[in-house]
């Protein structure tokens, strides 16, 4: 384990042992998962209308026949805004909030936008970007095998354009990230592709937040092996997760797993909105996530790579650690970039 795992706080040690495990332990050899344990070990945060350290949530239903709802994070404290800022010499603003809409890592398979490490997440960045979040809850496998999830994400998309009104009166639906962790930015990957090709009426993506993005594909690249002792995102993890994800009969060089790879989607035609792509150097997925970074670049699109070389999978889950507070420091910044580009 040694070489395969950085030194880390106790804290983020003992939960990522714990949250393997819990996974581990839920997840069954005949390609089901034990709901009744997982959730009964799972550690979820409820909505809270009244601020709690300037952010105020709120859960809200897209449609009840799949489960499909988000939680919406608000800003409730004058912050400095991360996009437009008009005013007359600096006395008066007038602010508009960009939104992020949000998908939660999990393999597609575990966890919520009400899992604690979530709801958390949601709120650093609603409070230090001050935005309006939007942290989708899709349908998970292997109940709901691909492309369920993206569906879901798509529901949400469609939900927002006909009402606007449930998100607050200063939000900017012309100033929308999508955004996501692991599973959840592969989500919002092939999410993004779909908007751009179908396109939206109001709404407009300019940019796409890529965290730690779970991508892979047949072979074994190096990283896989040489990280193969890692917690959490093992290849014999993630190889169950893309198994009850993916259609029967599909292998890993599915086009929504090995997207840089031969079954891939040519980019290059399409409006894909500005990327930034973080990546931890003691990650195993972090090859395949160069790749998909490389490829953006290869199909013409403006990205960024951030890599973190010492940072495991899911380290911006822990607010201890300085790196993921420089995370969130670097989505402000690209999203006020972004959207000071767009004025
Ligand atoms: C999988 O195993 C569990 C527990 O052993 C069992 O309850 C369930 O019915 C099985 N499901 C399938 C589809 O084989
Ligand atoms: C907008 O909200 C209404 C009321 O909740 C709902 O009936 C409708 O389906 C929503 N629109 C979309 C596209 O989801
Ligand atoms: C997956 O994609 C990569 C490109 O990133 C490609 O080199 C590789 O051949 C693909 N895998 C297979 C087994 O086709």
């Amino acid at each position: 384990m040694s070489d395969s795992t950085p030194l880390l706080p106790w804290k983020a040690r003992a939960t990522i042992s714990l949250l393997s495990l819990l996974f581990d332990a839920s997840s069954r050899s005949n390609g089901t998962v034990n709901r009744r344990l997982f959730n009964f070990f799972s550690l979820n945060a409820s909505p809270n209308s009244t601020p709690v350290n300037g952010v105020s949530t709120k859960d809200i239903t897209v449609n009840t026949e799949n489960n499909v709802w988000f939680r919406l994070f608000t800003p409730t404290v004058a912050g400095e805004v991360a996009g437009e800022v008009t005013g007359d010499g600096g006395a008066t603003k007038t602010t508009s909030l960009p939104v992020i809409i949000y998908f939660h890592g999990g393999g597609f398979s575990f966890l919520s936008p009400s899992s604690i490490y979530h709801d958390a997440l949601c709120r650093r960045l609603c409070r230090e970007v001050f935005a309006v979040v939007v942290s989708v809850n899709y349908r998970l496998t292997p109940e709901h095998r691909y492309p369920s999830q993206y569906d879901d994400g798509e529901a949400v998309l469609k939900f927002l354009e006909e009402n606007k009104t449930v998100l607050p009166e200063n939000a900017d639906v012309s100033k929308c990230f999508l955004a996501g962790d692991s599973s959840g930015a592969n989500l919002a990957h092939h999410l993004t592709v779909r908007v751009c090709k179908a396109g939206l009426r109001e709404i407009r993506i300019i940019g796409l937040v890529s965290i730690q993005p779970f991508f892979g594909g047949e072979e074994r690249t190096e990283a896989e092996i040489k990280l193969d002792g890692s917690p959490l995102v093992s290849m014999a993890r993630t190889d169950w997760w893309w198994k009850v994800f993916l259609p029967e009969g599909s292998n890993r060089d599915h086009g929504a797993v090995n997207v840089s790879g031969p079954n891939a989607e040519d980019l290059s035609g399409l409006d894909f909105p500005e990327t930034i792509v973080f990546i931890g150097g003691f990650d195993p997925l972090n090859d395949w996530q160069k790749r998909y970074y490389n490829w953006l670049k290869k199909c013409g699109k403006k990205a960024e790579l951030i890599e973190y070389p010492n940072m495991v999978h899911v380290f911006y889950i822990f607010p201890d650690l300085p790196e993921s507070t420089q995370l969130i420091m670097q989505v402000k910044d690209f999203i006020s970039k972004v959207s000071n580009s767009r004025l």
